[in-house]
């Protein structure tokens, strides 16, 4: 049967993918949280997972406001990096898993009444590369196999936070069901507080965020109840991509062990957050 070995909660910013892609790593700027984020490298080492299910928002790359799918996941057998207007990324190609993708779109939609869109053909931006860069490094290939679900927090209307707290559930649900005998992680990206534009470009609010990190493991279901107001109004507007945590973290137990947790600021103009967490 296919197993959970654990979740990563991680912000996605584009500028950590172009550290690492540049080899700014250990620039003053950015050492302190590559050596941040080393933990969680050598805990999904350890745990060598055979799927990753990644959880982030595509950022008008391969869906525009022409078409916005609420939830989609991507179905297809490869997964390339979008040109997000500087060239694509020099990341490998991630190799889906249609197999599964295909049980976890079936058991969402016939069983759980989650009408995810499935997604053949799919480009994907910084909101899945850089966690994957966090996790793995720069190797030839990456050493998992993706499978991208993909959450509008773009346009309005977004899922509310409670919905993706129930997907996760759902999600754990089929993830449990599925027979064949992979270890799978589940990642949650996006956050943490940022606002990219407007009067308040720039807002971090360091308290919300240590708040969600704490209930994250603690009590998730409260963070299900927070509104977008809410979010909007203390991690600003991009920092709704936090919902995208709840989504892992309802695809695991209710009782979890904390691994390892980190906050940085600043990445960019954004906060920088990290959580890896497993099934207690
Ligand atoms: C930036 C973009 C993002 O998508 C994000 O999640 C954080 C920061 C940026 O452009 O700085
Ligand atoms: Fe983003």
């Amino acid at each position: 049967m296919a197993r959970i070995v654990g979740g990563v909660g991680t912000s996605h910013v584009p500028s950590i993918g172009a550290a690492i892609d540049h080899g700014k790593i250990q620039d003053p700027y950015w050492s302190p949280l590559f050596e941040g984020v080393q933990p969680a490298r050598e805990w999904i080492a350890e745990v060598k997972p055979d799927v990753a299910i990644v959880v982030y928002n595509d950022h008008a790359s391969r869906f525009a406001l022409d078409m916005t799918p609420t939830f989609a996941i991507g179905t297809g057998e490869q997964f390339t990096p979008h040109d997000e207007g500087y060239g694509a990324r020099p990341v490998p190609v991630c190799q889906g898993d249609p197999e599964f993708a295909w049980h976890l779109a079936e058991s969402l939609v016939l069983k759980e009444e989650f009408d995810i869109a499935m997604v053949s053909e799919m480009t994907v931006d910084h909101g899945l590369t850089v966690p994957l860069s966090l996790m793995f490094g720069q190797p030839h290939s990456w050493p998992c196999k993706i499978i991208p679900l993909c959450v509008n927090v773009i346009q309005y209307p977004q899922p509310t936070a409670l919905r993706c707290y129930r997907l996760g559930q759902a999600l754990r649900r089929a993830i449990d069901a599925y027979e064949p005998d992979i270890k799978v992680a589940i990642f949650g990206t996006g956050g943490m507080s940022h606002q990219l534009q407007g009067e308040r470009a720039g807002l971090i609010n360091a308290e919300y965020d240590k708040m969600w990190l704490d209930r994250m493991e603690s009590d998730p279901g409260s963070l299900s109840q927070i509104s977008h107001t809410e979010l909007l109004r203390e991690a600003g507007s991009e920092g709704l991509e936090i919902i995208m945590w709840l989504i892992m973290r309802g695809a695991l137990d209710s009782e979890v062990r904390r691994i390892h947790r980190f906050y940085h600021v600043p990445a960019s103009n954004t906060a920088y957050g990290l959580l890896v967490l497993e099934n207690a």
